[in-house]
């Protein structure tokens, strides 16, 4: 549904904030979820046509895997590619999917020296296939294995999975590096992320239902630092409202799609800041 006047020109403003914002900004970073990658054509989760929304048995499948690992690897490795249950190689399929522009924008505003880091729910690989180089994989990704035991993390390609399961240097059985629910997040990436949201002047949250924890802490912990001067602007760019909206957590929050609205940001941050563009 295209906006009415009023809501393009509020729309309109709402964008030219959000740039005066980021060009002000000295540590920004962005926040991202699955509603980032929807334009992609990757599923989100609790959207109205999300995985866990349209399918709750393929939900309560994904509660079991953690334990599934932990209790029978092999069994975890023919599930997870799709042998058995529900999962149908999804990692696999996501492989191959591209980018769509929100995330080249995101990328455009690391390239700009604005963003410094992104920090993302999504196990896709697509910010760095758009070109960021800095990201956090706070739900680890689809292109690792990875080590309980000893914590190493290795590329998918150097195990022909072939033989179930891959096993670590170290001896013990690898898993995807995809947290999975009830997994705790590993602790060098948790640490990470928590510090960019005590340093962080502006966090740019785009594409996700902020219900999911402990991640969707990280923009509280932001607002602890109070607002504006030494404190931290904080936007959402979403399809509908979320918590942090509701709970006066997020400055403001523009709401469409990431792939519409992003780029029109970019826009006119390079409007605002046209030597950044050149050096870029
Ligand atoms: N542009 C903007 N927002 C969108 C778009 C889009 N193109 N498409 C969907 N959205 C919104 C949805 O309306 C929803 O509010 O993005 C949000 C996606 O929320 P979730 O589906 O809950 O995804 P996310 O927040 O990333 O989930 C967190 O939960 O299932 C686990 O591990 C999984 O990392 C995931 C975590």
């Amino acid at each position: 549904m295209k906006p009415k006047g009023g809501d393009r020109d509020h729309m309109r403003d709402l964008i030219e904030q959000a740039a005066a914002d980021l060009a002000a900004s000295n540590h920004a970073v962005v926040l991202t979820g699955a509603g980032v990658s929807t334009e992609s054509g990757v599923a989100d989760f609790r959207g109205p046509k999300g995985i866990w929304t349209t399918n709750p048995k393929a939900e309560a499948q994904a509660y079991q895997r953690y334990e599934r690992f932990l209790d029978d690897p092999r069994a975890y490795w023919e599930e997870m590619l799709g042998a058995v249950g529900t999962s149908s190689n999804f990692y696999q399929q996501i492989r191959k999917v591209a980018p769509n522009p929100g995330h080249y924008a995101i990328a455009r505003l690391e390239h700009l020296g604005i963003v410094k880091l992104t920090i993302t729910q999504n196990v896709d690989g697509l910010h760095e296939k758009a070109g960021t180089r800095n990201v956090i994989h706070y739900h680890g990704t689809v292109e690792k294995l990875r080590c309980l035991s000893c914590g190493s993390r290795f590329s998918i390609d150097e195990y022909s999975l072939e033989r179930l399961p891959p096993l670590c240097r170290c001896g013990r059985p690898l898993k995807y590096d995809v947290v999975h629910f009830e997994e705790p997040i590993p602790s060098d990436v948790m640490d990470a992320a928590e510090a960019e949201a005590m340093k962080c002047d502006v966090m740019l949250i785009c594409g996700t239902s902020a219900v999911v924890y402990p991640f969707a802490a990280l923009p509280a912990m932001a607002r602890s630092r109070g607002r504006g001067g030494s404190g931290v602007k904080i936007i959402e760019v979403n399809a509908e409202p979320t918590p942090l909206t509701h709970q006066g957590i997020s400055d403001y929050l523009i709401q469409g799609k990431t792939g519409e609205i992003l780029p029109l940001v970019v826009d006119e941050v390079t409007k605002l800041s046209p030597e950044r563009d050149k050096r870029s």
